[in-house]
């Protein structure tokens, strides 16, 4: 089945090997980044936040960035994935400086027109992480808006929920918006009802993980009639502890609410899972088949943040 992914952290989509093969190269130390096994080693959130540092610490020049996508989009093109978006971060690029942002993208934006020849075609969604606080975000911001166009599309907020609430990002979220950017945020991964709402207030149209919301009737209801599309991530919310197990996620609870669900990967070597493994799982677990993954399907390309002749490809 042909796939579209809204939802995937570019440096959380790096194979182990990949990121030990930059720090061999720039002899690196990666103590306290990788277990006995050679994989990502966290225990919460976050120290996996810590680990994800750590890992990023080795991708130092637009160059190690361009061979991240390629190596990202190529992996996710074997998983069907026909259109993919990808959380980027100007903090890891550059530190937020607009000079050495572009640099940065101008090498991603060759890694992407290569995958598009390739078969599977990306967008961009440039994110401040919310752990670095809302003034610094507004750097980040000026980045998104200066470079919106083709590649960068879209404006995130991602980072430690539990960090202030999303509405303290409203100077962000409408200098993206009057860019033209799309708009989606990190909430209800975390935190529960009360942050979706915040997320809201923001004026996005999607909102990444969103699942808590299923713990409050209204909101749910209120994301249907707003047609707020989630970008949901099963087995990152597992992996992570934010539900024990499959048969407790609520995707299939807020699906047959009328909500519009999507599924991606988040950090995919993070969890052990690709994007067929969630597939593959959520059809065992709930029963989905080819109705329920074609709707979801129809319901990213609906709310991609792409223009609408490729929307209109993608259909
Ligand atoms: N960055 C990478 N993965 C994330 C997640 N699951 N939640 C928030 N920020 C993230
Ligand atoms: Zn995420």
């Amino acid at each position: 089945m042909k796939k579209i992914e809204l939802h995937l952290h570019l440096e959380g989509a790096a194979p182990p090997a990949f990121i030990r093969s930059i720090a061999a190269e720039k002899k690196i130390d990666l103590t306290g980044v990788f277990d006995e096994r050679g994989d990502y080693s966290y225990t919460d959130f976050d120290d996996f936040l810590r680990c994800y540092d750590g890992a990023t610490s080795v991708l130092k020049t637009p160059r190690d960035y361009a061979r991240l996508l390629t190596e990202v989009l190529e992996r996710s093109a074997e998983e069907g994935v026909i259109y993919t978006e990808l959380f980027v971060s100007p903090e890891f690029c550059g530190e937020a400086d607009l000079s050495a942002w572009r640099d940065y993208l101008a090498a991603m934006t060759e890694s992407a027109a290569a995958g598009r020849k390739n078969g599977i075609d990306s967008r961009a969604i440039v994110t401040p992480l919310r752990h670095l606080g809302h003034e610094r975000a507004k750097k980040t911001a000026i980045c998104a808006a200066e470079t919106a166009g083709e590649w960068v599309t879209g404006f995130g907020l991602a980072g430690q929920e539990t960090n202030g609430k999303a509405t303290d990002y409203m100077w962000s979220f409408d200098c993206a918006r009057e860019a033209g950017l799309g708009l989606t945020c990190h909430a209800g991964e975390w935190v529960g009802p009360e942050s979706v709402r915040q997320a809201l207030d923001l004026g996005v149209t999607r909102i990444g993980h969103g699942v808590r919301a299923v713990e409050d009737p209204a909101l749910v209801a209120e994301l249907v009639r707003r047609d707020i599309t989630l970008e949901v991530n099963p087995g990152s919310n597992i992996a992570l502890g934010v539900y024990p197990d499959w048969a407790s996620h609520p995707i299939a609870r807020l699906a047959d609410a009328g909500v519009r669900v999507t599924v991606s990967t988040d950090d995919p070597p993070f969890f052990h899972t690709t994007l067929r493994q969630e597939y593959d799982r959520l059809a065992e677990t709930f029963g989905w088949g080819d109705t329920e993954f074609t709707q979801i399907n129809r319901w990213a390309v609906d709310a991609a943040f792409c223009d609408k002749a490729t929307r209109d490809r993608l259909r």
